[in-house]
């Protein structure tokens, strides 16, 4: 079970237990924040990222214990060429801040995806922090160059080139990027859109999805805590009668 606790008679703490293992954001709404302020998109990508590390620290301190974010998909290469770049950057000082707190958070990092596709440079300073982060406990896995489909149809050609004919679930599942990590309970999509997007289309069979119209750079602390206490609302049944 979970339980309130008040904290400086402020702040209320939500601790999750081992039915909420895995939570899943898919960032949405960067873009619409900067927009609504007149600033550039890439503007919003970097507040966005600010975000992305406050949520992250926040949902390990409540006992997340494995936490996705869907960064860069396989179809945001089709944006303008400032955006990518923009991005990209953002993406080489993550992983400089990932090294400042990667001990003391004890987090494992794992990146989501297709690396094939960034600058070798880049692609090795990722290989790099997955192993430097190794022998840490709570996963964050970051999802870049990624799509649910790409993904699944990279598993099937491991398993051809392992020489398999036939199938099965199981080896589908110790194929995919997130085969190190249990299936998300909870996929929280902000800024309104009432979709997946590619994301997490084999391991979200049976999540538990979470929409809000608040947008990514301003998603809060508090807007975990109502994400986590609509999950507690409800009863997963995994197709059976329970
Ligand atoms: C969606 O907002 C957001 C993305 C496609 C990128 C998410 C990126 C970050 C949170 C920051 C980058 C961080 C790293 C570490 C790479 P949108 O641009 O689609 O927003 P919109 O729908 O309002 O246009």
């Amino acid at each position: 079970m979970f339980g309130f606790k008040k904290k400086n008679n402020k702040q209320s703490e939500i601790k999750v237990d081992e039915s909420l293992r895995h939570v899943a954001f898919i960032m949405d709404g960067n873009g619409r924040w900067a927009k609504k302020r007149g600033m550039p998109r890439e503007y919003g990508h970097k507040k966005g990222a600010e975000t992305m590390k406050n949520i992250v620290r926040y949902c390990g301190s409540i006992g997340i214990n494995c936490v996705t974010v869907y960064a860069f998909s396989t179809e945001n290469w089709k944006r303008p060429e400032k955006e990518v770049n923009a991005i990209m950057e953002l993406l080489g000082q993550y992983i400089d801040y990932l090294y400042t707190v990667m001990d003391k958070d004890d987090i494992q990092v794992h990146f989501l995806g297709d690396k094939g596709r960034f600058p070798a440079e880049l692609k090795e300073r990722l290989e790099k922090a997955e192993k430097d982060s190794a022998s840490h406990h709570k996963i964050l896995n970051v999802a870049l160059n990624y799509g649910g489909r790409d993904e699944i149809v990279h598993a099937v050609n491991r398993l051809i080139a392992q020489g398999k004919t036939e199938v099965t679930e199981h080896d589908i599942e110790e194929n995919l990027y997130t085969a190190h990590c249990p299936p998300p309970d909870l996929i929280v999509r902000t800024a309104g859109e009432i979709r997946t997007s590619n994301f997490l289309m084999w391991q979200g069979a049976y999540s538990e999805l979470y929409f809000t119209d608040v947008l990514w750079p301003e998603f809060s602390e508090s807007d975990v805590d109502l994400a986590v206490k609509e999950f507690y609302k409800r009863t997963r049944r995994f197709g059976a009668v329970v």
